[in-house]
């Protein structure tokens, strides 16, 4: 590929991939797509930003057209918490987005896209432990179903059309640059601003909630090296199982309780505990293993230290 978009450049993981994706194909190359939030000063200041709404091609065109684009990014979604709060915008930009680029990749003959999957696609009958990478897909939020109709669709594209369509099932990602919006897993974030704020949180899932999880720089890492892996070697497309650790929120406490001992916390389930608990403790990666040579690099307490730290010094720069 040679110039990309990255639709959803303002988000938790667009904003920064498309910083790591212009360090790789060089800042001109990859153009970052925005739809209403402001984007970072990084994003303007190292690229291409325009406002791009996957659901409105015409703009889709011409930015494609402007940038002589050959391969997207698709980083654009409603995740699962907002998308129980209105389930059609979920399906409308998930699914209708979703197909706009890719009908747009096609017509173009675009080398790749890349779109993300999630452990959305699983569901309370699912197997929880190690979960297989072929396994029972019932999801029972909006954002799951659009997941594993999007896993679907884009393997569709990829026997129908011969388009190279990619793509990953996150866990949850932990991040320190931008935060996460709408989803299940963003206690994981947000228990880290609130330690170093008000040495307190208040967790909206509840103690024994184990879900899998992955720092940002092996989210960058497993985007990157599936982008970046020989056609001819992927024996999945749109949906590979992705994984790096799996903890429990009471886990959590214990590793930032290393550095913050007089951390407390207390236990408000909302909604999203039931989305929690029909999600995986845990998935079996071993197709990404062997395909692409995935491997992670952080594991809870390495990412704590981190985190904690990130978020330290933000908070003494008084930028949170
Ligand atoms: N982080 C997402 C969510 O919680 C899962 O992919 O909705």
């Amino acid at each position: 590929m040679k110039n990309i978009l990255v639709v959803g450049s303002a988000g938790q993981i667009g904003s920064e991939l498309t910083l790591a994706l212009r360090d790789i194909y060089g800042g001109g190359h990859v153009v970052a797509g925005v739809r209403k939030t402001r984007p970072s000063e990084k994003l303007v200041e190292t690229g291409p930003c325009e406002v791009v709404d996957a659901l409105d091609t015409d703009a889709l065109v011409s930015v494609v057209d402007k940038y002589k684009i050959d391969g997207i990014i698709n980083m654009a979604a409603i995740l699962s918490g907002t998308g129980e709060k209105n389930p059609m915008l979920a399906w409308d930009v998930n699914m209708n987005g979703l197909i706009n680029i890719l009908e747009l990749a096609r017509e173009r003959r675009m080398k790749q896209v890349l779109v993300p999957s999630s452990i959305a696609v699983f569901g309370p009958t699912t197997p929880v432990d190690n979960t297989p990478q072929e396994t029972i897909l019932k999801p029972t939020t909006i954002y799951g179903v659009t997941k594993v109709a999007g896993e679907l669709l884009g393997d569709y594209y990829v026997k129908k059309y011969g388009l190279d369509v990619r793509g990953l099932r996150y866990p949850g990602i932990i991040s320190h640059e931008t935060l996460p919006g709408g989803g299940t897993t963003d206690y994981a974030v947000a228990i880290y601003y609130d330690a170093i704020r008000q040495k307190r949180f208040t967790c909206f899932v509840d103690d024994y909630t184990r879900l899998p999880m992955m720092y940002m720089p092996d989210c960058l890492k497993a985007t990157i090296d599936l982008m970046g892996a020989d056609f001819d070697k992927l024996s999945h497309h749109c949906d590979y199982n992705v994984g790096a650790m799996d903890f429990t929120v009471a886990d959590m406490v214990v590793s930032i309780k290393k550095h913050i001992p007089d951390f407390e916390i207390t236990y408000e389930p909302d909604y999203r505990q039931e989305i929690a608990d029909s999600w995986p403790n845990s998935v079996d990666d071993s197709a990404a293993r062997q395909d692409w040579g995935w491997k992670p690099d952080y594991d809870l307490d390495a990412m704590t230290a981190d985190m904690l730290k990130a978020i330290g010094e933000k908070h003494e720069k008084s930028l949170i």
